[in-house]
């Protein structure tokens, strides 16, 4: 499969089949994330695989959606603040090398028939305390993931900004928002 063709196949996944992943699938995404690049190469990522029954509707509640229940395994990626590079104006470099990590990781399941869904919008405290989590872990996204019971949302997914939206050659110029 060309490169272009799996980054349009990915898509949001909201419904999963009630089915395991195998091992090897989960280890092949996974090692996906691992080798995601990242500032000065600190590697500062968690992936943490949240399978156990119990534990996984409690880490589902920190979301509350209804549709996330029907993913068989979650993945809470998190950034380590305590790794992370500091540029000299003190950016942390943390949630960027997380986010491209997770890139890589629903690409690899994409390729490997898997659905996923980053989600962000969960209580982070609620998460963090479920996970005893120190404070310098952060749990930057949820990642239910399984294999996908629906085709995601087309009509969102295939609502991109047209490339002389976002590509501008020599220079920015501001765009007159009406
Ligand atoms: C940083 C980030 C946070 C997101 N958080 C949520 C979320 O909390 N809940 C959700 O249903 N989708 C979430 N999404 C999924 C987006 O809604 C989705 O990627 C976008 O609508 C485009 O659809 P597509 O992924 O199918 O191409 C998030 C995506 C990103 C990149």
């Amino acid at each position: 499969m060309e490169f272009l063709e799996l980054v349009k196949l990915r898509r949001s996944i909201r419904k999963y089949h009630n089915k395991a992943i195998e091992k090897k699938k989960l280890e092949y995404v996974l090692e996906a994330g691992r080798q995601a690049p990242s500032a000065v190469n600190f590697q500062p990522w968690h992936f943490l695989v949240i399978k156990n029954t119990g534990l996984l509707k409690k880490v589902k509640a920190t979301y509350g959606k209804k549709w996330i229940d029907s993913a068989p395994m979650v993945l809470v990626i998190c950034g380590d603040h305590s790794q992370s590079w500091r540029r000299g104006d003190g950016k942390d470099h943390c949630n960027i090398d997380v986010a491209i990590a997770i890139d890589h990781i629903t690409l690899a399941a994409a390729e490997q028939g898997l659905g996923t869904c980053w989600v962000c919008k969960f209580n982070v405290m609620d998460c963090s305390e479920l996970l005893k989590l120190p404070s310098h872990i952060e749990p930057v996204a949820l990642l239910p993931i399984g294999y996908p019971a629906e085709n995601g949302n087309p009509k969102r997914h295939n609502k991109r900004k047209k490339m002389d939206e976002i590509v501008q050659w020599n220079g920015f110029k501001s765009v007159d928002k009406k």
